[in-house]
């Protein structure tokens, strides 16, 4: 089974998704403080918190080889971000490329980006959704693997839509990580 490595930067309500569903997880990953960090502890999964600057001294590119590091130490083959808010340079893409997914609250490719929930509210679409993707350097735009539309409602505010779709994720994507790891050939 390939080891999988799951990454988070928020309320981790996902992880707790996945944990629940029994993922093998092998290690939780998180870029600042965090309930997802609390969730692992909780569920005695190993945690690592490598800490991000939010200055403008931030230094993406020694953050990501540090990341890299510490997961291949670990053995990691597969990595599902969850809410992970840290973009990564190409040396990820470089060590993992193909093996990372990200879930994602729109149906891409429409509302990419931070503000998705948001942005479709704004737009006035009645359908929005979540895309489970391969991610790539190109932010929310690697090919998509599943997804799940959920209609907006009279009233809808941000919280509350993104509430709805996050119960579709909670769902579709350890559903679609464990399709992914059934199928993992690592060395
Ligand atoms: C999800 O809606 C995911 O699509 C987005 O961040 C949210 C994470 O939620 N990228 P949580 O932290 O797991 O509750």
């Amino acid at each position: 089974m390939s080891k999988l490595a799951v990454l988070v930067s928020g309320t981790g309500s996902i992880l707790e998704a996945m944990v629940k569903d029994g993922l093998p997880i092998e290690v939780v990953l998180a870029d600042r403080h965090c309930r997802g960090l609390e969730i692992a502890e909780s569920a005695g999964i190993p945690r690592v918190l490598l800490w991000r600057s939010f200055s403008a001294v931030f230094d993406r590119e020694a953050y990501t080889r540090r990341s890299v590091e510490m997961l291949q130490c670990r053995g990691v083959y597969r990595i599902a971000m969850a809410g992970y808010m840290t973009v990564f340079t190409q040396a990820m893409f470089d060590a993992f490329g193909g093996r990372i997914t990200n879930t994602h609250p729109s149906l891409l490719p429409a509302f990419k980006g931070d503000h998705a929930v948001r942005d479709a509210l704004h737009y006035g679409v009645k359908v929005t959704g979540c895309t489970i993707h391969v991610a790539t350097i190109e932010l929310d735009a690697g090919p998509i693997l599943a997804q799940e539309p959920v209609r907006v409602l009279k009233g809808d505010t941000v919280d509350t839509l993104h509430e709805r779709i996050k119960q579709v994720e909670r769902v579709l994507y350890p559903t679609t990580i464990r399709e992914l790891l059934a199928t993992d050939t690592p060395p």
